[in-house]
């Protein structure tokens, strides 16, 4: 069983990046194999749409996405952690979400190579906001329980929570179970 953690926030060591690694803990306490990215250590470009991936299912880009498509395709679950950026994903989490266009065709339908391995593919969400109330974040689970419903894949669960400063977070018990057992939950398959 492997658990990818993709970390959206370009704060290493903050709020976002804390609760990740508490389900990717949760993740391991459950069996699980686990491997983190960080996108804002990596040079992901925006999709260009130049239709080149319709037939093969190749990005043109030549980029760090390159070496997390093999990573997103083996895992059997990945938990995306990402803070609100103006009422949204950050730039970096945007970027990576966008160049999964690659593992489509014309149609919007996974590659038939792929198919195997991302069907059913279970995918955790984490949302940290400065605001109070958390459904500030109400943007960033739509577009990820959309593009899950719209794909096939499984979305097993959203952590929201709220934090501002750098680290305040780890001082939320109930943030961090919650994203703990996300996590022990992306570990078992059901
Ligand atoms: C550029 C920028 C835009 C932000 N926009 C919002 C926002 O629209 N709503 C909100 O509640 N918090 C907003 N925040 C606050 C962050 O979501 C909050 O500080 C969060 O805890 C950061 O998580 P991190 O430590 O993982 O980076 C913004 C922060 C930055 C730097």
């Amino acid at each position: 069983m492997k658990v990818l953690g993709v970390l959206g926030s370009p704060r290493v060591g903050g709020n976002s990046d804390i609760l990740l690694d508490q389900a990717l803990a949760g993740a391991k306490g459950a069996g699980a194999e686990v491997d983190k990215v960080l996108l804002c250590q990596a040079k992901i470009s925006g999709c260009l749409d130049c239709t080149k991936c319709n037939e093969a299912g190749v990005c043109a880009i030549q980029d760090d996405m390159q070496t997390l498509y093999p990573k997103i395709l083996e895992a059997d679950a990945i938990i995306h952690s990402v803070p609100v950026y103006f009422w949204a994903m950050t730039a970096q989490m945007k970027a990576y979400l966008d160049r999964w266009c690659a593992l489509f065709d014309a149609e919007w339908r996974w590659h038939k190579a792929y198919w195997p391995q991302m069907k059913g593919k279970r995918i955790g969400l984490i949302t940290l906001c400065g605001d109070a109330n958390v459904a500030t974040a109400d943007p960033i689970v739509h577009s990820f329980k959309n593009t899950c419903e719209f794909t096939g894949l499984h979305l097993i669960g959203v952590v929201r929570a709220s934090a501002s400063a750098r680290g305040e977070i780890a001082g939320n018990e109930a943030a961090k179970k919650e994203a703990y057992d996300l996590g022990k939950k992306a570990a078992q398959k059901e």
